[in-house]
């Protein structure tokens, strides 16, 4: 940052602290049990050390504004509510497995550096429609918020929202990012282990014999790379060592800025870099349900240097967006908002075009997202919860077509998805049926799509990237 751009910074700022949220209306708040209780876990959580390092913020930020120009793209993905009970290696590895993968089909399919950014290691709290459910004996009991603030078990006392939680959330996304570094660390992102990304729930899935083309060539083609390296090499034949580092490097963390006592306490003002930063992960993102200018989770975004996602709806005003997006970044700073369109893909086509055109004529730079899964959410006739595979696929397609037409780019994906074969979401080349879905369906808040349909939507993806997207794929 410029010394002037910082000094404008400073003014546009001054009235921004990390508590000044707390004099707005904060949508989707739980009522804690006792504020007292809260204070002192707060107060903990602030001396906690924060998870992750501004630099790493930073560089993410410079990966978004290259993915806003058509330069790299986004692969967000993970569950709808990460559960306390899955912090364990075994399921964290599948979790990136699969994202390996789809970067791995996206970036060499789609010939385009891909980003992958987990929902991950922190994604514990959840916006509602509803504050109360009605169970199996007509109890109505408080919803169940993620488990930042309350459990999943349906009894009243499970339901109280209970600060300590926020601990133990704190805890499960340390443990759930040190994993992830651990396996990034130690070569896990390599092409030359892409051997050790094979999961085999996808190995049913149709998509699975073109991955495995995709990853023979590149194996292939890695060889040859290192042939080509030792003909001049006076070391000896080494294929080990001239492919080490070839693959992925950095994986990122996201969750919804929602519950914001917690947001708060790990927010550090950081000297060197004459800013404050959300150390809890590296990108946070504002629900659809608590997007309002004048409310308080605008108002704590805006203050933060890491890279912020704003969820847009189909009922969006487009000038209420425009004035969002100006409060949260006020300098215009390249990276720091990404739009996360989930319109539907019934108004996919008619609402895009006129909202790219709006927000180019107002000057911001953003990057543009896909949330294929939020808008396309239907209830089968037995009351349960799924998407279907051809409306996430077609709202895929219609984004593309809208940027395309408009002249803009789309930079990202956002899914919510698993690499187990559960079925919650029908369709896709496996063929999940209504039927289907008592198998597994497992999540504890929205659908997702399991491991096959993934990869097959990175499948559809990258060929969207090539621009292949007036058809479908097969
Ligand atoms: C989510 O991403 O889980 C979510 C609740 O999305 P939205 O705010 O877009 O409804
Ligand atoms: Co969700």
């Amino acid at each position: 940052m410029q010394l002037s751009e910082l000094i404008g910074f400073y003014r546009g700022s001054s009235l921004w602290q990390p508590h000044s949220w707390q004099s707005r209306t904060a949508r989707q708040q739980p009522e804690w049990e006792s504020r007292g209780a809260l204070s002192a876990v707060t107060e903990q959580l602030g001396r906690f050390p924060g998870l992750v390092g501004p630099r790493e913020i930073e560089a993410l930020k410079h990966q978004i504004a290259d993915a806003g120009v058509g330069r790299r793209f986004i692969l967000q993905g993970g569950d709808c509510a990460e559960r306390f009970q899955d912090c364990r290696e075994d399921l964290i590895r599948g979790k990136m497995r699969i994202l390996m993968q789809m970067s791995l089909v996206m970036g060499y399919a789609g010939r385009r550096p891909i980003i992958p950014i987990g929902r991950m290691a922190g994604q514990y709290a959840k916006p509602r429609s509803e504050s109360v459910e009605r169970v199996g004996d007509g109890t109505i009991l408080p919803i169940f918020r993620g488990e930042s603030v309350n459990s999943f078990d349906a009894t009243t006392s499970a339901r109280r929202s209970d600060p300590l939680r926020l601990l133990q959330a704190y805890h499960t996304s340390s443990a759930t990012l040190n994993f992830i570094r651990i396996l990034m660390g130690s070569g896990f992102g390599d092409l030359q282990h892409m051997d050790a990304w094979d999961l085999g729930t996808i190995k049913k899935g149709a998509y699975w014999k073109r991955y495995e083309q995709i990853a023979a060539g590149l194996r292939d083609a890695l060889a040859f790379i290192s042939n080509v390296s030792n003909v001049s090499s006076t070391q000896g034949v080494t294929p080990e060592s001239t492919l080490r580092g070839y693959g992925f490097k950095d994986f990122y963390v996201s969750h919804e800025a929602l519950l914001l006592p917690y947001e708060e306490a790990l927010t550090r003002f950081v000297p060197e870099m004459g800013r404050h930063y959300n150390l809890s992960t590296h990108m946070l993102w504002i629900g659809d349900r608590t997007r309002e200018l004048d409310g308080a989770h605008v108002e704590y975004c805006r203050g933060v240097g890491n890279p912020v996602g704003i969820k847009v709806s189909a009922e969006t005003d487009i000038p209420d967006l425009l004035d969002v997006i100006a409060r949260i970044n006020s300098h215009n700073e390249v990276g720091k908002v990404t739009l996360i369109t989930r319109l539907g893909s019934s108004e996919v086509r008619t609402k895009l075009p006129s909202m790219i055109r709006a927000v180019r004529e107002s000057g911001f730079a953003v990057t543009w997202s896909v949330d294929p899964m939020h808008g396309n959410t239907v209830r089968t006739a037995d009351g349960r919860k799924t998407r279907r595979f051809e409306s996430v696929v077609d709202e895929i397609h219609g984004s593309f077509e809208a940027h395309r037409s408009e002249g803009s780019h789309l930079g990202g994906i956002h899914l919510e998805m698993t690499s187990d074969d559960v079925t919650e979401c029908t369709g896709g080349a496996a063929g999940v049926t209504d039927s289907d879905l008592e198998r597994r369906y497992e999540t504890w808040c929205d659908p997702r799509l399991n491991g096959a349909q993934s990869l097959e939507i990175a499948f559809v993806t990258a060929a969207c990237l090539r621009g292949e997207y007036s058809r479908r794929l097969n």
